[in-house]
């Protein structure tokens, strides 16, 4: 079932969601966070660094898995997603850095990019499966990097993108060309697992897809779709991102 939580701003809705990630934290201080990159996430992360910084929210016992990373990427260069990460939050909270899990992009055989995709799951595993999952959601419908013709039971995978998804990233790395064909994702089903799934949007931009992960045909097409397999999703939308969605 999927639950709409609609906000007038973008601020509104990163201020709203950081606040119940915040009770969750305060809670149980041990819970496992999903988090995501690009755009849409980046107000929700700032507000968890005001909280962190002005009401003492602490994340010194949370564990972090996030969804995706670029393949190849040295985690060191600009665009790396674990990069991202230190720079747009765990840099900035008391989150401890070997609590923190994301696929590794370093450049591999196959056999042992697949050993790491057993292992990332095991990990999850390990920790308690994630209690709260944050997403994004492409052009493409896809979510994590599952992008269309991803399968409901796919688990973490090294993937192709597609080149919608490479053309949205061509300006963070220079041109198109430059953006790595392969990532490596959780799968739909990984993300499935999770107790309970935020996905953000924001802008007209993401309407039409945000329309049709909602109310289209459940399909491997849109890969979004295979959320409505999850008991507990909500959509944070800001107005714009709910325009072709009907009255
Ligand atoms: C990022 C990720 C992607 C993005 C999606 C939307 O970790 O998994 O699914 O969430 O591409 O990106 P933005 O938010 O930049 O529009």
């Amino acid at each position: 079932m999927i639950n709409l939580s609609v906000h007038p701003d973008y601020a509104t809705l990163c201020r709203e969601l950081a606040a119940q990630i915040a009770q969750l934290v305060r809670q149980k201080p041990t819970a496992v966070i999903g988090f995501a990159t690009g755009s849409s996430p980046l107000g929700i992360y700032q507000e968890l660094i005001r909280l962190h910084r002005e009401e003492g929210l602490s994340f010194a016992e949370v564990c972090a898995f996030n969804l995706d990373e670029y393949y190849p990427i040295r985690a060191e260069d600009p665009q790396s997603y674990a990069g991202f990460m230190e720079r747009q939050l765990f840099n900035h909270i008391d989150i401890k850095l070997e609590n923190c899990f994301i696929p590794s992009g370093d450049s591999r055989s196959i056999q042992e990019i697949q050993e790491d995709c057993v292992a990332y799951e095991a990990k999850i595993s390990e920790c308690g499966g994630i209690d709260f999952q944050i997403l994004g959601i492409g052009r493409t419908g896809h979510i994590g990097f599952n992008e269309p013709g991803s399968e409901i039971d796919s688990r973490t995978r090294l993937v192709h993108l597609d080149s919608i998804t490479r053309n949205d990233a061509a300006n963070d790395f220079g041109g198109f060309e430059n953006v790595p064909e392969r990532a490596i994702t959780m799968g739909i089903g990984t993300i499935l697992e999770a107790k309970q799934i935020a996905l953000v949007a924001s802008g007209e931009a993401k309407a039409a897809i945000v329309a049709s992960a909602i109310n289209g045909v459940v399909t491997s097409k849109i890969p979004a779709t295979y959320l409505r397999a999850h008991p507990n999703v909500t959509y944070w939308l800001d107005e714009a991102a709910t325009s072709c969605l009907q009255a």
